[in-house]
């Protein structure tokens, strides 16, 4: 039977709209995620030049790789025209020649339109993928590794499982926390302010098929990607990451 996909809160534009507006600037150590981001792109030892962001949101990914290397494109790939044209006012003073796309990760085939900008140097997520059940995990970071040229590199951003029910507890309670400290609330207006609360507790958010991040990252070896670490975790929120090997030898699946 097919059931109710956990990523169809995203095509919602009310819900978009409260994650950007009272959501996203409360995600507890958002600004580290970033700059570890950017540092692993850094290591690369060499400028970024063309990158790709998938589940892109308004962009703020793709932002912080543009303040870093300006001249760089992007490639921007979203499900949600909203979040789409937000982004593109995002990165309305920040170069040229950026592409937005509407894609589906879920679907096969996604990454045609995208092909012909790969390949990229480096591919960003942000808490997008998570919502995937396992096998199509696995499918889009294939996809991913096909869309990087040798020796580029692939960061997710991610909710990941908690071990146990303790741990998710406290995972949760930072979550809370945050949110009350760091979101705009009182700068909101009443409706925002309802979707936000509506987008935190709807049903079957916690039924969304988190798997643990060193499943993730022993995925992600077997597909073919290298140097694959957890480089920072804080609670359930990890920042994994790996790379295409410099040249093919063919352990790639
Ligand atoms: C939690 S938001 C994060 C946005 C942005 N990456 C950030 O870090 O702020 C998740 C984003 O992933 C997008 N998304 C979720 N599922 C998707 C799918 N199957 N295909 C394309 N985009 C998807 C949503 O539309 C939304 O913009």
């Amino acid at each position: 039977m097919a059931g109710r996909r956990e990523d169809a809160v995203w095509r919602d534009e009310r819900m978009a709209r409260a994650f950007l507006r009272g959501v996203r600037a409360g995600i507890p150590y958002a600004g580290i995620q970033i700059d570890v981001m950017v540092r692993l792109a850094e290591a690369l030892g060499r400028e970024v030049r063309k990158f790709v962001d998938i589940g892109c949101g308004d962009g703020p990914l793709s932002e912080a790789l543009l303040e870093r290397w300006p001249s760089a494109k992007g490639t921007l790939v979203d499900f949600n025209a909203l979040m789409l044209k937000e982004a593109g006012k995002r990165l309305k003073q920040r170069g040229s020649g950026h592409r937005f796309i509407r894609a589906d990760l879920a679907e096969r085939g996604w990454t045609r339109r995208i092909k012909e900008r790969a390949p990229f140097d480096v591919c960003v997520s942000g808490f997008a993928i998570h919502h995937q059940a396992d096998p199509a995990k696995r499918r889009i970071y294939r996809d991913v590794l096909s869309l990087l040229r040798p020796g580029g590199l692939f960061v997710n951003i991610d909710h990941v499982a908690s071990r146990s029910a303790w741990g998710k507890g406290a995972a949760d309670a930072l979550f809370a926390d945050s949110l009350g400290r760091s979101a705009p609330k009182a700068g909101l207006d009443d409706d925002t302010r309802e979707a936000v609360e509506d987008l935190l507790s709807r049903p079957g958010r916690d039924s969304t098929p988190l798997s643990p991040v060193e499943t993730q990252c022993e995925w992600m070896r077997e597909i073919g990607f290298t140097d694959v670490d957890c480089f920072f975790k804080a609670f359930d929120l990890a920042l994994f990451a790996g790379r295409r090997l410099e040249k093919r030898t063919g352990q790639e699946r």
